[in-house]
């Protein structure tokens, strides 16, 4: 790991590393891309202003997080699938986040269950919701997040229905790998993560088989989660899940201001202002375009996380310049987790950690709650 100086390295090591399949599924976007790529451009696009001979020699990361410490504005987002980029996966990178004192989120579509996680790591950790049509496995699933002691249940809502993401359509991606001459060609070249993940215990989805019907054999991925998901989910089914869940909310996947103004009403403490990482809604605005808007129409109300794009510790200063009160990353860890597991991801939290620092120096600034417009160029 000692070469790797940027998110890009990992990007690349984790390219080499995992298969097709599962690289693409991490690092492609939905239909023709353009919000995926809209995210990362509109961020380079905001420059800081650089200033001098200010005295930057007590620069601290740190912050909180719906009122508990973390040691940087950083919280890893919820990622399906971790446990096919790296054995155990899930496990690896909260091990990663805990070690690094940020909050991890645990996706519903996970390789390792919510009781694995709890059990293989020391505190506690966020758990993330997808609505499915049967509500009692959903209300079941809410009870073993409590049980196991989560520390805030994250609501994704920009998943009613799936953007089609052309690669994992051609790639075949399915879970646990379908076999085939060029998958085998393909995992062969790949023996450390045969080794890890096709040799592992654990190979499906963790919190969901045995519960939902074929998820042993219906495995085209994006088929799977159209016929399961709840698209008939709306605002009224948030005093049910309000009901069940008695701790911290937090709405992920608001891009409008009116709907960050109805997430408000509901008694949600968060929203992440986010597009699924160009996962979704192929067209719809960057999040860092929408950012602005939702902060002034909300801020005062609601802690506003933001995601999408984030590939360095310059992207976080310039979401927290613009609002944000912490941001989480999808695939700059999990490009961590494919090239390297635990120390992948630990790498990942460690560049952004340092370049967050070295931006916070060159633009004057000593603490995370200093960082506001007045880093940004006009
Ligand atoms: C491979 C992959 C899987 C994802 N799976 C989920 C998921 O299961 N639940 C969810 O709410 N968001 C999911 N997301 C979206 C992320 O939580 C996050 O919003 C997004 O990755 C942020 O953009 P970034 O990857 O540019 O940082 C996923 C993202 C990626 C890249």
């Amino acid at each position: 790991m000692k070469h790797i100086t940027c998110i890009e390295d990992l990007r690349l090591l984790h390219k080499r590393r995992v298969p097709k399949a599962f690289f693409d599924y991490a690092d492609r976007g939905s239909y023709a891309e353009e919000t995926l790529r809209a995210n990362s451009e509109d961020l380079k696009k905001i420059k800081f202003r650089q200033r001098i001979l200010v005295d930057v020699s007590k620069r601290d990361p740190s912050t909180t997080i719906l009122g508990e410490p973390s040691s940087l504005p950083l919280i890893l987002a919820p990622v399906g699938l971790l446990g096919m980029q790296h054995g155990d996966g899930e496990i690896h990178a909260c091990r990663a986040a805990q070690a690094a004192g940020i909050p991890f989120t645990q996706s519903t579509m996970s390789i390792c269950s919510i009781e694995d996680i709890a059990a293989n790591v020391q505190k506690p950790f966020w758990f993330q919701l997808y609505v499915m049509k049967d509500r009692g496995f959903i209300k079941a699933l809410i009870e073993r997040a409590i049980a196991a002691k989560c520390s805030a249940l994250v609501l994704t809502v920009d998943l009613q229905v799936i953007g089609q993401r052309h690669a994992d359509i051609k790639n075949g991606m399915t879970v646990p790998p379908e076999w085939s001459l060029s998958k085998l060609i393909d995992f062969a070249s790949k023996p450390a993560w045969v080794a890890g993940v096709l040799q592992g215990k654990r190979r499906t989805f963790g919190n969901i088989a045995g519960h939902v019907k074929n998820t042993e054999d219906l495995n085209r991925l994006s088929e799977w989660t159209a016929s399961q998901f709840d698209t008939s989910l709306s605002w009224k089914d948030l005093d049910w899940i309000r009901n069940i869940w008695p701790g911290k909310l937090i709405l992920k996947g608001i891009l409008d201001v009116e709907d960050a103004l109805e997430a408000a009403k509901v008694g949600a403490q968060a929203i992440v202002v986010s597009n699924h990482g160009g996962r979704q809604l192929d067209g719809a605005p960057s999040s860092i375009e929408v950012l602005p808007g939702i902060v002034d129409a909300v801020g005062s109300k609601m802690e506003i996380m933001f995601d999408g794009g984030i590939r360095s510790g310059q992207d976080v200063m310039r979401a927290l310049a613009l609002g944000a009160k912490s941001c989480m990353i999808g695939r700059a860890y999990a490009y961590g987790l494919g090239a390297g597991g635990q120390a992948g991801v630990e790498k990942a939290i460690d560049i952004i950690r340092k370049e967050l620092l070295t931006t916070m120096g060159l633009c004057g600034v000593n603490t995370i709650d200093e960082i506001g417009k007045q880093v940004l160029a006009k």
